[in-house]
């Protein structure tokens, strides 16, 4: 229940504009979220390459509603592979393709993300399209072929989320072409006609996912993390549930699979503890460093996925 409020209340205009208009939000906020600028986000990278971590930079937004800010989104995601670039950072970006006009025009969107891939191609730089709502599911997968097709499979890689029904098949299908996949259980408010209603159906389908990776690595020569750290393996297991993780050590273990053929990929604040402890027994660890002013759909996302920092948020509203 309060989940499926709180993925409402994500994608409401009226909650955003009032909480963004408190203070007290972007402070708990910013336990997620980088910092406003790419300067911030830049900063955090380099500590977390410094520690040994690689990373993904996301600029927040999505759900662009014209053009021009979908052609300016295209613009920014260009200025931060320059910076990757230019500070040598160990970083991949990722990009929501609603932010570059998936929801108002797919020509635009796979216009606007055919001049980004030309540069992270050219500037030898990984990009990640995440995986958003169900509604674009079939099209993000559609213009992920593509720019595999034309820029080369290991240039550019795609999410896949274990609360689908639909997923196993996709995966086998990637799989099949050698695609860099991220999986991850899946953050929006779904129906029970096109995924899992309970999360033990979904913690299950995201081990079998996870065997599918693994199989699917191994029959395309199990690939490394590049050396800079900007490309990641095939598969990138990205959770923060123990059971998941240990799960996958122990498949990736049996079926032979080299740590570094194996990444984890965790979200900025959440569970540090584990991403340490992972990157300390050897595994490629990468945090997905999200920044901008648009933090409010993602923040309450995090807040729809574990009831007690819906807690800490109330209990600071309280707090001068
Ligand atoms: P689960 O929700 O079961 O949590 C397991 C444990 O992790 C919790 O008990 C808690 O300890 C900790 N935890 C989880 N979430 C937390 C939070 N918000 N705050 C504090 N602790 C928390 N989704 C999507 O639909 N499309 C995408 O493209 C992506 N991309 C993506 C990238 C990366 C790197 C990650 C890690 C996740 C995503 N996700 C995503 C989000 C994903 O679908 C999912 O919503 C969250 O990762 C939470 O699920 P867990 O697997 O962590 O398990």
């Amino acid at each position: 229940m309060l989940r499926a409020l709180l993925l409402y209340l994500s994608q409401a205009t009226w909650a955003r504009k009032i909480v963004t208009g408190w203070g007290v939000a972007w402070r708990v906020a910013s336990r997620f979220v980088a910092g406003e600028t790419l300067n911030d986000a830049v900063r955090v990278v380099k500590e977390l390459n410094e520690r040994g971590f690689t990373t993904t930079l996301d600029h927040l937004g999505e759900y662009t509603t014209n053009d021009e800010e979908a052609r300016s989104s295209a613009k920014e995601a260009i200025e931060i592979l320059a910076r990757i670039e230019g500070e040598g950072l160990k970083s991949g970006i990722s990009i929501k393709l609603t932010q570059i006009g998936l929801a108002i025009d797919p020509g635009l969107c796979k216009s606007n993300l055919e001049s980004v891939m030309a540069v992270a191609v050219e500037r030898g730089i990984f990009l990640r399209i995440d995986m958003e709502d169900s509604r674009f599911t079939e099209t993000t997968l559609q213009l992920f072929e593509e720019m595999a097709e034309r820029f080369g499979p290991e240039k550019v890689g795609v999410v896949i989320q274990s609360y689908l029904y639909r997923s196993e098949q996709d995966a086998a299908k990637l799989m099949a072409r050698g695609a860099r996949v991220r999986l991850c259980k899946g953050a929006y408010k779904e129906p029970p006609e096109v995924a899992y209603p309970r999360k033990p159906d979904v913690d299950a389908a995201f081990d079998r996912l996870t065997d599918i990776l693994i199989r699917g690595s191994q029959d395309s020569g199990s690939p490394p993390v590049s050396a800079n750290g900007r490309r990641p393996p095939i598969p990138a297991i990205a959770s923060h549930d123990d059971e998941r993780i240990d799960y996958a050590v122990w498949a990736a273990d049996q079926a032979g699979l080299p740590k570094v053929a194996l990444e984890f990929q965790m979200l900025y604040g959440i569970r540090r503890d584990l991403q340490d402890k992972l990157l300390a027994e050897g595994y490629p660890v990468r945090i997905y460093v999200p920044f901008g002013g648009e933090w409010y759909p993602y923040f309450t996302r995090r807040l729809a996925e574990r009831p007690a920092n819906l807690w800490f948020f109330v209990s600071n509203l309280f707090k001068k």
